[in-house]
């Protein structure tokens, strides 16, 4: 586990997410019209919203200032640099391609991820973990693998210290992932990668 996580310092998560990844009008692959349609970007939106008010349930992480703490970002995946847009130079040498395909597949992977990992947390994130569950039922449904839902259940006991800033890494991290997310199927969803 801990060979798929990094801790960002809070200056380089700053680049990340100033990085001008997407510029939108600039020369992009034809490949047709996305898979995104209007409702995965709106369950998408909304899961965004349902994580910024996870992260203000301060009850979630009592006695740990969530705010000051680092992000833990899922490393598993290389989402950001896979789904840059084609002529993009974030990741340092200029993209030459956009793969939808395996954008796709990073992306499902991270809410397999993530959905994995809410799946055994306090019940006050039950909700949250229902919106996630309904973006990848609708928008992902071959990342669900079958017998995942059964082998969890949410905790409803007081969780460690240790459990809460886990949590509260992980959330920040489940956050700035789905930024990159939302804008990645808008971006799809927009018709504008097949100018
Ligand atoms: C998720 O966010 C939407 C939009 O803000 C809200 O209507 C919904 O109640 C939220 N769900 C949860 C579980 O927080």
């Amino acid at each position: 586990m801990p060979l798929t996580k990094l801790y960002v310092p809070a200056a380089l998560l700053l680049l990340v997410l100033s990085c001008p990844l997407w510029h939108v009008g600039q020369s992009l692959p034809m490949m047709g019209k996305g898979p995104m349609t209007d409702s995965c970007v709106s369950h998408a939106r909304t899961l965004l919203e349902n994580i910024t008010d996870a992260l203000a349930q301060k009850d979630l992480f009592s006695a740990i200032d969530c705010p000051m703490q680092s992000v833990e970002l899922n490393m598993a995946t290389d989402t950001p640099s896979v789904c840059a847009p084609k002529g993009s130079t974030c990741t340092g040498t200029t993209k030459a391609e956009f793969d939808q395909k395996s954008c796709l597949e990073n992306i499902g992977e991270d809410l397999l991820y993530y959905y994995t990992f809410l799946a055994a947390q306090p019940k006050g994130l039950l909700g949250l973990t229902v919106q996630l569950r309904t973006l990848m039922e609708n928008c992902f449904p071959w990342s669900l693998s079958t017998d995942l839902a059964s082998k969890q259940a949410p905790t409803d006991s007081p969780s460690t210290y240790d459990e809460r800033l886990r949590l509260c890494k992980e959330l920040k991290g489940f956050h700035v992932r789905t930024i990159t997310i939302n804008r990645v199927l808008g971006y799809m969803n927009s018709g504008e990668h097949t100018k």
